[in-house]
């Protein structure tokens, strides 16, 4: 019965989470994996899964795929940034198998497994995850405490001084993009986000408007309305914000978000129309705080819209501009305060 002993002989216990927004799924998880040098943990959906993982940190996270508030691939993705040693489980109904594909040509997600799943398939596929999340805890830099402490002062000092050159071009892009910094770990804590991801966020804010560095003086500080031929040269900001930070070895994925910050949900951003899932989880966030800071200060060319507005702006594009559950975090932190309580302000 127990061939997951054979992955490790001794008294060793592996950690493994299942996510499903079913009861009865998890259930049925729970019945065949109930073997020896397994201890299973049960999350009901994507958010308690995230709070769960800060104590577990599972050796193997089997998650389903259609889920609300975040699926399947968004919420492994995300596991994977955070916990690297952490091999990854899909599983999916038979109609999907074409996401299945993708997501694992993508090289989103390790494993996949088929809904109805046979039973003993399951418990071998299990032992290979576990198999693989040893492997993944021999590589250098997946332990977590051995994130190398140098690179990432190092890369915290070049984030700052990439920050400044930002600062002495514009007085408004400074606040702007501290703001946007601290508006985005509000939400990345609320996420139950792991430290390296917080400082990915607090970073990111800082720089995703770095490549505005490149947009002439006469188009960036432009009281009026941009003509088209303006509003396509600053669109190349983000483009140009990546060849910035990308010959830095950030610790951090700090040229997605550069790149990706104002990319859509629906795939109707710029500059390359990328949707969803191929979208890092950092610029889903930093999108909906980019746009919140945009509304919510005071401009030279116009005053704060009002809080009723701001509501009805993000229910109106929360699914097509932004990460559905993004929004949904992002308001529940602005609803009790906390994302007011961050702002940034002079003085
Ligand atoms: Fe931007």
């Amino acid at each position: 019965m127990s061939d997951i002993a054979h992955t490790d002989p001794t008294t060793k216990t592996y950690r493994v989470l299942a996510v499903d927004d079913d009861p009865g799924i998890l259930d049925a998880l729970r019945r065949v994996l109930r073997i020896p040098g397994i201890e299973l943990s049960l999350a009901h959906g994507p958010m308690e899964a995230m709070g769960m993982m800060q104590e577990l940190q599972a050796a193997v996270v089997i998650s389903d795929h259609m889920m609300p508030v975040m699926t399947g691939v968004e919420l492994l993705s995300l596991i994977r940034q955070n916990w690297p040693a952490t091999a990854c489980i899909m599983m999916t109904a038979c109609e999907d198998m074409r996401v299945a594909q993708d997501v694992i040509n993508r090289q989103l997600v390790h494993f996949f497994v088929t809904k109805p799943w046979d039973s003993r398939a399951l418990r071998e596929l299990v032992q290979k995850a576990l198999r693989l999340h040893e492997e993944l805890r021999a590589q250098p830099g997946t332990g977590g405490k051995d994130m190398q402490k140098d690179i990432r002062e190092n890369a915290g000092k070049a984030a700052f001084s990439l920050a400044r050159a930002v600062d002495a071009r514009d007085n408004y892009t400074r606040r702007h993009s501290e703001n946007v910094s601290a508006y985005a770990q509000v939400v990345g804590r609320a996420m139950r986000l792991g430290p390296h991801q917080i400082e990915e966020l607090r970073i990111g804010g800082l720089l995703h408007d770095v490549g505005k560095i490149g947009i002439s003086d006469g188009i960036l500080l432009k009281p009026g309305r941009l003509t088209d031929e303006e509003f396509k040269v600053i669109r190349q900001h983000p483009t140009i914000g990546e060849s910035i930070v990308e010959p830095i070895a950030f610790p951090w994925n700090i040229s997605a978000i550069v790149g990706q910050h104002h990319e859509n949900y629906d795939g109707t951003g710029y500059p390359r129309g990328l949707a969803q899932d191929q979208i890092v989880l950092s610029a889903h966030i930093i999108h909906v705080v980019d746009a919140y800071e945009a509304m919510s200060a005071n401009r030279v060319y116009r005053t704060a819209r009002a809080p009723e507005w701001i509501l009805s702006e993000f229910a109106r594009c929360r699914g097509t501009q932004f990460l559905p559950a993004a929004v949904d975090v992002f308001l529940e932190e602005y609803r009790r305060g906390a994302i007011q309580a961050a702002e940034v302000t002079d003085g």
